[in-house]
């Protein structure tokens, strides 16, 4: 298994690439009368793809009524009505803009009481849906995906991470002081990430290339739990050239 490697003319291009992917997925299982399992990611980005399948709604007609949402991660202790939590984030840049059915769209539970249990509960619901069909992925210059950082084995599942100083100083701009990005946050595993039956990762900007260098480069490996991908069987990189660092 390798993973496969798309150069693109840009970030544009390869998000709209990554959105035509998507947009065939929801039309197929449309066709079927069943409904498409997307796993969402947060960030810099992923923003022109959502923006690219706001576009889809509006100007082709996509409807997302049997489209079922995932998201990857959420910060602990943040609610998802303030404004640097994943969950505000994806109401602002994709949820609110489609015609998702309510209740449709999963964020992991930030303030969770009984942590451990809305953990197990996050994977019997993706479980309950059918599984992700498509997950969508960015990844940290910790290499991590999600928030798995470093060190996060394949058989990882949804749970409390604490997140590695290099990502809270590159999230410190969504934040109003460096400090108050959270230490913790909740995120899949590595192990949930994998059995998605589809992985799309895009990585932009020459301060992936160091990662996507390593990620592809190195045998699997816990500290860079990106490595894992390796052994998916249908996962694809879309790169835009100045993350690329083929020969
Ligand atoms: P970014 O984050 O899209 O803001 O670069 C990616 C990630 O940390 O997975």
């Amino acid at each position: 298994m390798a993973i496969r490697v798309v150069v693109h003319a840009d970030k544009q291009a390869a998000s709209v690439a990554v959105a035509a992917t998507i947009r065939d997925l929801i039309r197929r299982r449309q066709a079927e009368g069943r409904t498409a399992v997307l796993g969402l990611a947060t960030g810099s980005t992923p923003l022109p793809l959502y923006a690219e399948l706001v576009r889809l709604h509006r100007a082709e007609g996509l409807s997302f009524r049997n489209v079922v949402t995932f998201n990857l991660d959420e910060y602990e202790g943040l609610t998802g009505d303030r404004p640097e939590s994943y969950r505000y984030f994806m109401e602002e840049h994709l949820f609110r803009h489609l015609d998702l059915r309510p209740g449709s769209t999963h964020v992991p539970d930030g303030v969770a009481a009984d942590q451990a249990r809305a953990c197990a509960a996050y994977e019997e619901a993706i479980r309950a849906a059918g599984g992700l069909d498509l997950q969508v992925l960015g990844i940290g210059r910790t290499g991590h995906i999600g928030f798995n950082e470093p060190p996060s084995s394949a058989a990882s599942r949804t749970r409390r991470v604490h997140l590695d100083d290099v990502t809270r100083r590159d999230n410190a701009m969504f934040f109003a002081r460096a400090e108050d990005v959270p230490h913790g946050a909740i995120t899949m595993g590595v192990g949930t990430i994998m059995e998605a039956r589809q992985v799309e990762l895009l990585a932009f900007g020459a301060a992936k290339a160091g990662i996507i260098r390593r990620t592809i480069g190195e045998s699997p490996h816990a500290d860079c739990p990106a490595t894992w991908l390796q052994l998916h069987p249908a996962c694809t990189f879309h790169l835009d050239p100045a993350a690329d660092t083929q020969p």
